[in-house]
C-alpha cells in the first residue's frame, strides 16, 4: 500500500511538472510576461495597501517609492490597467482604478511638462479601457493646466522652470525632449473636447523639437534652451546623457516614441520622416549591442564626446545597459511598424528587444526584484541615481510594448 501512494505521488509530481512544461511551451511571451507582472504587482499592491505610496524603483534593496513629488506616479496604475487588459480580470480593473482615483489632484499641476506622463498613464489608459466620462473630464483639465505652460513665440512648451543647467550655464525657458511624450494628452483633449487648440500647440511643439533637438544624423539632444523674447534657440545640450553632444539612449527613445505618436494623432509627414531618422539612428549605431539593449548613452565612454579632462573625471568605465530606454523604443517601434512603409524593419527590432527583455537576464523571478519586471535600467546617471535598478517606467513600456506586440502578431 506504501509503495502505491509513493508511485501515486511521483506520478501526480510527474504530470504536474509536466502539465507545466507544456503549459509553459504553450504560452506566449506575453502571456508569461503578464503571469510574472501579475504575480510580481499584486506582491506590490499586497505590500503597499495604501495607494499613496507609488512603487518608484529599488533602493538599497528596498522598494523606492513617491507620493505625487515626481514624474512617474503615473506609472504603476497604468501597469494595472495593462494588467486589466491582458488578463480581462475584475480585481486588476478595479485595483487599477483605485490607484489611478488617488493621482485626481495632479490634473491641477503646473509646475513642468510631466503631467502628461502622470495622467496619460492613469486617466489615459483608464479611459481608453472604459470610456467613462469621469476620467475624460480629469485628462481635459490636465491638458488645461500643460497648454498653461505654452509660449506662442517660442512655440513650445516650457518643460523646466530650473534656472539653472547642472553644469551652472543659466537657463531661461529649457524645453526637453521627453516632453514629445507629453504632447499625447493635448492631443486626447482635442478628441475629448472637439477644441482643435490643444492639438495645434502639440504640432507647434513637435515642430519647433524637429528643428531644435534633432541633430543631422538622428540623434537629438536632450535639453535646448530658448530666448523667450525672440523664440531663438539659445543652447543646445543634455542634463542626463554623457555629454552635450552625445545620444542619451532614453531621449533618443523619446524622440522615436513621441514623433510617432504625434504623427499617429496629426497625420503630419515630417513627423514619420522625424522618427525613422531617430529609428535608424538608434538601428545603425555601431555601438548597439547585439541583444538590441542600449548602453545608457550610445556615447559613453568614448572620448571625444567631452573635453579629455572632463573624460577622466567622469570614471563612467562601467557603462551600465538601460531597460528602461529599451522598453520605449520596443514600445516605439511596434507603433512605428504600422506607419512605416518598411513595416518589418520595426516589429523586428521591436520583437529583438522583447525577447530579450523578456529573457532571465533582464526579465525577474517571481518574488524578486522588489516586486518589479524588469532589471538593469538606469535613471540618472551624472547624478548616480537609480543606477542599473528596476524603475517603474521601464515595467510600464515593457507592457505596453507587449501590447502593441500581441496586437499586430
Ligand atoms: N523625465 C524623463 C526621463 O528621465 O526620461
Amino acid at each position: 500500500m506504501r509503495y502505491v501512494s509513493i508511485i501515486a505521488a511521483a506520478v501526480c509530481a510527474l504530470a504536474c511538472s509536466s502539465f507545466n512544461i507544456r503549459e509553459r511551451e504553450h504560452l506566449s511571451m506575453a502571456d508569461r510576461a503578464f503571469r510574472t507582472a501579475e504575480k510580481q504587482m499584486g506582491g506590490q499592491v499586497e505590500a503597499l495597501g495604501s495607494h499613496t505610496e507609488f512603487p518608484h524603483s529599488l533602493r538599497n534593496g528596498t522598494l523606492y517609492c513617491t507620493q505625487m513629488t515626481d514624474w512617474t506616479e503615473g506609472f504603476f496604475p497604468g501597469c494595472l490597467w495593462y494588467l486589466y487588459e491582458h488578463t480581462g480580470r475584475t480585481v486588476w480593473k478595479n485595483t487599477a482604478a483605485e490607484w489611478t482615483g488617488n493621482l485626481e489632484p495632479l490634473k491641477k499641476f503646473t509646475g513642468d511638462h510631466d503631467i502628461g506622463f502622470l495622467t496619460m498613464s492613469s486617466f489615459g489608459n483608464a479611459y481608453r479601457l472604459t470610456h467613462d466620462r469621469k476620467y475624460a473630464e480629469v485628462l481635459v483639465e490636465a491638458a488645461n493646466s500643460l497648454s498653461g505652460r505654452y509660449d506662442g513665440t517660442v512655440g513650445c512648451i516650457k518643460s523646466w522652470n530650473y534656472k539653472k543647467s547642472w553644469n551652472g550655464d543659466e537657463w531661461f525657458f529649457p524645453v526637453v525632449i521627453s516632453n514629445m511624450a507629453n504632447l499625447e494628452l493635448l492631443y486626447r483633449a482635442s478628441e475629448l473636447t472637439g477644441d482643435a487648440g490643444y492639438a495645434a500647440i502639440a504640432d507647434r511643439h513637435a515642430l519647433k523639437t524637429m528643428e531644435c533637438h534633432i541633430r543631422e544624423d538622428g540623434s537629438c539632444y536632450e535639453v535646448v534652451d530658448f530666448d523667450k523674447t525672440t523664440g531663438e534657440a539659445l543652447s543646445k545640450g543634455s542634463c542626463q546623457g554623457f555629454s552635450d553632444n552625445s545620444a542619451w539612449a532614453r531621449g533618443q527613445a523619446w524622440a522615436i516614441y513621441g514623433f510617432t505618436m504625434a504623427y499617429r494623432e496629426s497625420g503630419k509627414k515630417e513627423f514619420l520622416e522625424t522618427a525613422e531618422k531617430a529609428a535608424s539612428f538608434w538601428l545603425g549605431h555601431p555601438d548597439l549591442p547585439k541583444d538590441g539593449i542600449p548602453y545608457w548613452d550610445f556615447n559613453a565612454g568614448r572620448r571625444g564626446y567631452v573635453p579629455d579632462w572632463q573624460y577622466d573625471s567622469l570614471k563612467y568605465s562601467t557603462v551600465p545597459r538601460d531597460a528602461s530606454a529599451a522598453a520605449i523604443a520596443a514600445s516605439a517601434f511596434m507603433e512605428l511598424s504600422e506607419y512605416s512603409s518598411d513595416p518589418d524593419r520595426y516589429f523586428k527590432a521591436g520583437e529583438h528587444i522583447l525577447e530579450t527583455l523578456s529573457s532571465g537576464e533582464y526579465l525577474a523571478g517571481a518574488g524578486t526584484n522588489g516586486g518589479f519586471l524588469l532589471k538593469h535600467s538606469v535613471g540618472s546617471m551624472p547624478e548616480g541615481e537609480d543606477v542599473d535598478v528596476p524603475l517603474v517606467y521601464a515595467d510600464y513600456y515593457y507592457l505596453e510594448a507587449l501590447t502593441r506586440y500581441e496586437k499586430l502578431k
